[in-house]
């Protein structure tokens, strides 16, 4: 089927997940959608968050998406589950990878550094109690760290300073695996390679997802058999020019500004 992915995302943070959907499925048609304007969501209520998915989800069907991938952990926690229920595609959503983590900690003491709307949401304590039995979870609150990189300054030595602040209690805990619980979070790598010891790895879910979209489409007979490469388009609500910086310049990539 020629007919696109959609993605969604509260900004532009989700890209860090089309680059790995892109890379897996690189002859699949994709729109993205960064909901900037509104962004961040882990600070909205639960049915705030719900509204945005459900006007992100109406137009990217509009546009004819065959299968969405909510590629925000803040807006999978809390409205995966009203999406599933109310709209034919398949959804694929991002959860915090605690299970992977669970699996190769040896010191038995994972951090998670999220959003508040993620933190506190019903799935991410099933999850953590499914696959972290015996596992001490260090949850911390990445508060301000979305609006820094939706501001263009993932590099910037304010960035540094506030995440050096949240890292410190989770080292000081024993930490050894880092779930990384917002799509945002992956343009901080860099930071966190110079912050963080060798002995704590970083986990984010980019691949996993990238895999789960593959496997739903065909499992759905929905894959594009055509061996072209695909365009991919971008639309922002806010600054097109930052997210314009977060991919890059090729022909198949085409951003604008919609008012969503
Ligand atoms: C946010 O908008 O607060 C972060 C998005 C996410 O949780 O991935």
């Amino acid at each position: 089927m020629k007919e696109p992915i959609g993605i969604f995302d509260s900004g532009v943070g989700g890209t860090s997940i089309w680059k790995e959907i892109r890379t897996l499925l690189p002859f699949e048609r994709t729109i993205y959608l960064a909901d900037s304007k509104n962004a961040p969501y882990g600070a909205k209520s639960k049915q705030q968050i719900l509204e945005l998915s459900v006007k992100n989800t109406e137009l990217l069907l509009e546009k004819g998406c065959k299968l969405i991938v909510v590629a925000c952990n803040t807006a999978t926690t809390n409205a995966i589950d009203y999406l599933r229920a109310h709209y034919e595609v398949p959804f694929i959503g991002i959860e915090p990878a605690i299970k992977p983590a669970a699996l190769l900690s040896k010191s038995k003491t994972v951090g998670v550094l999220a959003t508040k709307g993620t933190l506190s949401s019903s799935l991410f304590h099933s999850t953590s109690e499914i696959h972290a039995h015996g596992i001490t979870i260090v949850e911390q609150e990445g508060k301000g760290l979305v609006p820094l990189i939706e501001a263009g300054k993932a590099g910037s030595e304010e960035t540094k300073a506030l995440l050096r602040s949240y890292l410190e209690p989770m080292l000081a805990s024993g930490i050894d695996h880092l779930v990384l619980g917002c799509t945002h979070y992956p343009y901080l790598i860099p930071i966190l390679k110079e912050l963080l010891p060798e002995r704590v790895q970083v986990i984010d879910s980019g691949e996993a997802v990238a895999r789960q979209t593959k496997a739903v489409l065909l499992k759905n007979t929905l894959e594009n058999t055509s061996q072209t490469k695909e365009r991919s388009e971008f639309y922002t609500n806010a600054d097109l020019t930052i997210l314009s910086s977060f991919l890059e310049n090729s022909t198949d990539i085409h951003c604008s500004y919609l008012d969503f």
